[in-house]
């Protein structure tokens, strides 16, 4: 037998209804913020990531998947969905049309990473990208529309955000950073001595608990930030305080991918379900339209993991209830098997739900099947109900059962099927 790839899961047809659920929520947010839907390749050139998620991230150097094709191409599984959107509004100008242009995605990602509970090496995110305004109601807009898809199923994970600054507050951190290090750097761990010389506040980002403990006191980013900046940091944490979203604010938060310019966040679980995995992030990326050859455009996002977001309802003990129904179960006593096919379809054909033998089975094995499928009516066609032009139906719930014109069916399932 092959067996699934190492951090992958099927989605079984049991919890099918579970990702159908999340793609209505999502969808029904995005008719009420009027986000339109963009997809994209499940691959791209590796310069697209190399360039956008920033050489010195983790994803970059040591997470994805990529491989020549026969072409010799340098190919490479997206791990993350902004990369790709941000590629394809420029490649497609989308920047040319009415702004702000607010796009959102459910894509597969695709990690090399070390799998365990609620991190695979195939994952979903919902993502949204919101391109073309720099304001605050950008910013609020954005985190709520996340905060809308977990208050949809009933949780309000508390948001842990961070401001990186402008370039100047950035530039001026950076140099605190790197002197704040200094003395300790023989001590810290061969990714941050790469990091201290590339991309220094990636070193806030390090697993590794003796380079944790050294940074423990590191300088906040946001002790230095311009007046400016500080009024943006401010005006966010006013505003979603105001909307009584709980907040945590988190100066070691830097983010995994190098493309982030002033406001960044994480949706975390105050319990730890999930350890220390984020259930949701973005932020804002001022920079990576213009870097990747477009306009100088703003853009705020984030990505919810969509595995994760169901291992922590799980764990949680918050069920998505199914509401898929079998309306009605065909079950049949007589030889005249095309009177029942042709029967079946024309229930179908009038929108209802409607289940019916394909195995060859004895009358009462159908209604045993039928109960077990939940069907909330059976209706049983014999030779009998044929030459009188009648049918039986039975409530499966309440176990009434009645004979009724077939030329009233219709009209009595509208009147009480759910
Ligand atoms: P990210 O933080 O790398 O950001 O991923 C976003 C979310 O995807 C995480 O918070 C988590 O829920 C889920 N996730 C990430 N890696 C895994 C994994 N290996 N297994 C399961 N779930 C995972 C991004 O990807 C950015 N593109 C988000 C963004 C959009 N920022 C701006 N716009």
């Amino acid at each position: 037998m092959i067996n699934i790839p190492k951090g992958t899961k099927d989605m079984l047809p049991k919890d099918s209804y579970k990702w159908q659920k999340i793609r209505h929520a999502v969808e029904c947010i995005a008719q009420k913020y009027n986000l339109k839907e963009i997809s994209t390749p499940g691959f791209e050139s590796t310069d697209l990531f190399v360039r956008s998620d920033g050489n010195s991230s983790d994803i970059v150097t040591k997470e994805m998947y990529t491989f020549l094709d026969k072409g010799d191409r340098s190919i490479t599984l997206k791990p993350e969905g902004t990369a790709g959107v941000v590629r394809s509004y420029i490649e497609n100008g989308l920047g040319n049309e009415i702004l702000p242009c607010k796009l959102f995605y459910i894509t597969p990602c695709y990690r090399y990473e070390k799998p365990q509970a609620g991190r695979l090496r195939e994952h979903h995110q919902f993502g949204c990208e919101i391109f073309g305004a720099n304001s605050l109601a950008s910013d609020i807009e954005t985190i709520l529309i996340a905060y809308d898809f977990y208050k949809s199923f009933g949780i309000e994970p508390t948001i842990h955000i961070n401001f990186l600054g402008c370039d100047e507050c950035k530039d001026r951190y950076r140099e605190n950073l790197k002197k704040f290090v200094e003395p300790y750097l023989k001590d810290m761990c061969d990714d941050c001595h790469r990091r201290y010389e590339t991309n220094p506040l990636r070193m806030l980002d390090c697993k590794s608990e003796e380079c944790k403990a050294i940074l423990k006191d590191a300088p906040a980013v946001t002790d230095d930030l311009c007046p400016m900046c500080k009024s943006k940091f401010e005006d966010v944490k006013k505003m979603i305080q105001g909307f009584g979203i709980k907040y945590v604010c988190d100066s070691k938060l830097v983010r995994g991918l190098d493309y982030y310019t002033d406001l960044v966040f994480e949706f975390i679980d105050d319990d730890k379900v999930l350890g220390q995995n984020a259930l949701g992030a973005g932020g804002r990326y001022n920079k990576l339209v213009e870097s990747l050859g477009g306009k100088q455009t703003p853009v705020i996002g984030f990505g919810i993991g969509i595995e994760r977001f169901l291992l922590y309802l799980e764990s949680k003990g918050i069920t998505i209830p199914d509401d898929s129904k079998i309306q009605v179960y065909v079950a049949s006593s007589t030889e005249n098997e095309h009177y029942v096919i042709k029967f079946v379809k024309s229930l179908r054909d009038k929108g209802f739900c409607v289940e019916s033998d394909l195995m060859d089975r004895s009358l009462k094995s159908q209604f045993k099947y039928a109960d077990k499928i939940h069907a909330q009516y059976v209706i049983t066609i014999g030779d009998d109900e044929i030459n009188e032009k009648k049918v039986s139906i039975k409530n499966m719930s309440t176990g009434e059962q009645e004979k009724i014109w077939e030329s009233d069916l219709v009209e009595y399932l509208n009147k009480h099927v759910q």
